[in-house]
């Protein structure tokens, strides 16, 4: 089975950007981690990230046709995209939605989450680990991995 980790906007920068809120790791050694985390349960890790919109919508909807999951951080656009929104309702295919930090102890803009409705489950706060557990939680329920 094929999950998209998807990153969006600003997490190209992982690493450098705010390193207390988000930590040290650069994008490459997230998205390195996750696919050697796919390899072991099972899963095809396609990781991609984009700073546009658009580039989110037309991955969500691809993932529809040829992935078994997506797991999701859409940064900044988690808080403000109806587009992204819509995507997700439009495909079968279940997504976990990933925040590095905790949205909620930090500013009130960044409590509300056009996503989270639209998402399997949620996981928020746990650094770089929680796209660990998101791609345990949808190998398990693809079926990929027997533990
Ligand atoms: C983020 C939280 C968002 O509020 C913010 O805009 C980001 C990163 C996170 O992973 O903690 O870009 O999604």
């Amino acid at each position: 089975p094929v999950v998209f980790v998807l990153n969006g906007p600003n997490l190209n920068l992982l690493g450098s950007r705010e390193p207390a809120v988000y930590g040290s790791l650069t994008l490459e050694d997230l998205e390195a981690r996750a696919r050697d985390v796919g390899h072991e349960v099972g899963l095809t890790v396609d990781c991609r990230q984009s700073n546009h919109e658009g580039a989110l919508v037309d991955w969500i909807q691809e993932a529809g046709r040829s992935a078994q999951g997506i797991v999701l951080n859409a940064g900044a656009f988690t808080h403000t995209s109806v587009a992204i929104h819509d995507a997700l309702r439009s495909v079968a295919t279940p997504t976990i939605e990933v925040h590095l930090s905790n949205v909620h102890a930090r500013e009130s803009f960044r409590h509300h989450s056009y996503v989270s409705a639209v998402a399997a489950g949620i996981i928020i706060g746990l650094g770089v680990d929680g796209y660990d557990f998101a791609l345990r939680a949808l190998a398990r329920r693809i079926g990929a991995t027997a533990s």
